[in-house]
């Protein structure tokens, strides 16, 4: 099959443009290699993937009416956009970086889809949608009021998927991921920032007095999701807009992710507790019951064994990249 993937050199879209290359598809990859973190892990993400003879690389920023892709890309079964701008802090201080990466790009994504005939536009979505609601639990139907821009930025792309499926018949299939994790991972995400500076001596900070609490996910369980929506037919009541969670059902206090790293680097990390930040959500915890009737799959990767494989794969790199 042929696949658009968006986002394609960020740490979601490069595993699942290699998943996809291996498994003899054909796909071509866009990104406007954004610096909002460091571009060197995405230069290593993109020189892997081109080591494929059917990976076709765009740089291009979706944003930007710049092109008619729909002109110049014929055949698409399915477009996954994972391009973004990520991060809920960074929402605070630069708005407009979401508002035109995440609203603008999606909306010209959407007409492509369209302009394509895609059989499904997947798209990522995130477990910030969720907010302020109350829920022990974080079931699809049930949502709170967004805490940032980046979170109301990912809500509006459920709405703006929702119209088009009603308005347009694009089918569209979004994913709520929660915390994804694994090698070659983001620079800017917890996991990331502890590593490097526990290595370094560096203190660490753990926000909400380290109770802050997440459903982290490995990436090969993100993978596989995708994979899955595109391999299995769907039943006959599936809805041209649906929604699924996509996060493990157990979660960790970020204290315990610091316990875990220091005995997997047998080293004592120094770290500060600290307040919570705006926009931060206490705790998330993804149901995946919605997602596991359909497709029959949960998320399987404990977190114990995902970090370390996360934390060998880095020491590894870093022999390579001294900047790691
Ligand atoms: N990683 C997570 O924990 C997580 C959790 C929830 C949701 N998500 C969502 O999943 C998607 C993928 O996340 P990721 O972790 O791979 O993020 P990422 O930042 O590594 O990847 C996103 C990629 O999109 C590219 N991009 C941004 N704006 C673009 C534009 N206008 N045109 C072209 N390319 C553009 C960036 O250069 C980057 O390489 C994002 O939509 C993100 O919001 C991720």
């Amino acid at each position: 099959m042929n696949v658009l993937i968006t986002g394609s050199c960020g740490f979601i879209g490069f595993h699942l443009g290699k998943r996809l290359l291996k498994e003899g598809h054909s796909i071509i990859g866009i990104d406007n290699m954004s610096n909002y973190y460091d571009t060197r892990i995405k230069n290593i993400r993109l020189k892997i993937l081109k080591k494929y003879k059917r990976f076709k690389f765009v740089k291009l920023d979706l944003s930007k009416k710049n092109l008619k892709l729909s002109n110049t890309i014929k055949k698409i079964d399915y477009i996954v956009n994972l391009a973004a701008q990520a991060g809920v802090k960074y929402s605070l201080k630069d708005p407009l970086a979401y508002y035109q990466n995440n609203i603008v790009a999606f909306a010209y994504i959407l007409e492509l889809a369209k302009d394509l005939k895609v059989k499904k536009l997947i798209y990522a979505s995130s477990s910030s949608v969720y907010g302020d609601v109350k829920n022990k639990f974080f079931v699809e139907h049930k949502i709170g009021n967004p805490l940032s821009n980046y979170s109301l930025t990912k809500r509006m792309n459920e709405l703006m998927a929702d119209f088009y499926s009603k308005i347009f018949s694009v089918t569209c299939v979004g994913l709520r991921f929660f915390n994804v994790y694994g090698p070659y991972g983001r620079p800017d995400m917890a996991l990331w920032i502890f590593l490097k500076n526990a290595l370094l001596n560096r203190e660490v900070k753990l926000h909400n007095y380290g109770k802050m609490e997440r459903s982290f996910t490995y990436i090969d369980d993100i993978i596989n999701s995708i994979c899955l929506i595109m391999e299995i037919k769907d039943k006959k009541n599936h809805k041209k807009n649906v929604i699924f969670n996509i996060g493990n059902s157990n979660t960790i206090k970020l204290f315990s992710l610091v316990k875990i790293i220091e005995k997997k680097i047998n080293k004592k990390i120094r770290y500060k507790k600290i307040s919570i930040q705006f926009g931060e959500i206490k705790k998330t915890h993804a149901s995946n019951e919605k997602f596991n009737k359909i497709y029959n799959f949960k998320p399987k990767v404990k977190v114990t064994d995902g970090v370390n494989k996360f934390i060998d794969w880095y020491l590894d790199y870093k022999k390579k990249y001294k900047w790691l």
